[in-house]
């Protein structure tokens, strides 16, 4: 894979996402689902941009899984009409809006407590509306989700039993993953997540509870987690773009990365020091994902082993230089960032690149819907 990406004089930063790449990231998960009979409902925080959900789609999932309710709106709005809203819904206004927000798309939720259900299923109840419910479990993230065995036992029966929520299964989201030593602490959580979703779901069926739904996912554990038989559902966000993160778990290679950022050298104020025109603003500060810090530094440069993005201001990137390098002042380097969800969540617009040159440029149509 090239050092440059981009072979023309372009603005910076700029974050650059690779259309091959993308491309077949998004194939070879659809052809991962397809092969072990799941249906596939990736996460759209990753990339906030409907044009990449269009692609998704068009290569076999069956709709869309979302952080937010802002994020489920402007992806309703653009067209895509099956979506998983993964998060707890609170409050009038919001419930309010997912009323809304049915009419123009198949939606469902996610619960794991009676307030939340009790909360949904009276405003349900009283506009005689049914909203389709997932609960929530925990597989070790220590998040959100109601804890396998008993206690999701019991609230599974309760949530069954109350008027205006339709319960269609269980879901998790194996986060913790991330805080892995390695692939084969990877494989180990992965396992036990699936394993722990269709256990639960054994369970719920043994009391006569119907689960059609168990849906797993993380880009790190989806292609175990997903072999569990019994797993019906996959929901991998990170997949698409990949990064640092994803390399550093042993779950992607470097090819396997389609986003980066093309940040140019403004000043070398030291013969080991020189400053990029990107900082936390555009890479964000994450070191893993899930508040993980298993990567060192603020990315990858591309082809500069000697270079080490070493802090971050806000618009500024400190670059430390071991040795020799012949970047200059003017020079454009293009980095893999530690985790690609916020560096999406931090830009307008990413440009797409296809042999060399800006092909298109995507409006990041969900950034900042965090309501
Ligand atoms: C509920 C849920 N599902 C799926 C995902 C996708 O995980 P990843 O980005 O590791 O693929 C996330 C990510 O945070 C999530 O919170």
């Amino acid at each position: 894979m090239p050092n440059h990406w981009v072979h023309h004089p372009i603005d910076t930063p700029a974050v650059l996402v690779h259309q091959e790449i993308l491309q077949k990231n998004i194939h070879d998960m659809a052809v991962f689902a397809k092969t072990y009979h799941l249906a596939l409902r990736p996460h759209i925080k990753t990339h906030k941009i409907p044009e990449i959900a269009r692609m998704q789609l068009a290569a076999g999932a069956v709709g869309v899984t979302t952080a937010k309710l802002g994020e489920a709106e402007v992806m309703a709005a653009h067209g895509i009409t099956d979506i998983l809203i993964a998060y707890p819904i609170i409050g009038k206004e919001k419930l309010k809006r997912l009323e809304e927000l049915r009419k123009i798309a198949k939606v469902m939720t996610v619960v794991d407590g009676r307030e939340q259900a009790l909360e949904l299923s009276q405003y349900a109840n009283e506009r005689n509306l049914q909203f389709e419910v997932l609960m929530e479990m925990d597989s070790g993230l220590r998040r959100c989700g109601v804890l396998p065995g008993q206690d999701a036992l019991a609230l599974y029966r309760e949530l069954a039993e109350l008027p205006g929520i339709r319960l269609q299964g269980i879901m998790t989201h194996a986060g913790h993953a991330y805080g892995a030593t390695g692939i084969d602490q990877v494989r180990e959580i992965a396992l036990q997540e699936g394993t722990i979703m269709v256990e639960t779901a054994q369970l719920l069926r043994e009391a006569d509870l119907a689960a059609p739904e168990v849906s797993v996912g993380s880009t790190p554990t989806v292609r175990i987690s997903g072999q569990v038989e019994g797993v019906t559902e996959i929901r991998p966000g990170n997949y698409v773009f990949n990064d640092l993160t994803q390399i550093r778990l042993g779950v992607a290679t470097q090819d396997q990365c389609a986003l980066r950022v093309a940040t140019r050298i403004v000043s070398k104020p030291a013969e080991d020091r020189f400053i990029i025109d990107a900082g936390a603003k555009t890479f964000a500060l994450d070191q893993g994902a899930h508040g993980t810090t298993g990567v060192s530094g603020y990315g990858r440069v591309v082809g500069h082993p000697e270079c080490t993005i070493a802090r971050l201001s806000e618009e500024h990137g400190i670059v430390i230089v071991q040795g020799a390098t012949k970047l200059q002042v003017g020079d454009i380097i293009e980095i893999i960032p530690n985790h690609s969800c916020p560096v999406a969540n931090l830009t307008n617009e990413v440009h797409v690149v296809s042999r060399g040159v800006v092909s298109a440029v995507w409006k990041v149509a969900a950034r900042g819907k965090t309501s």
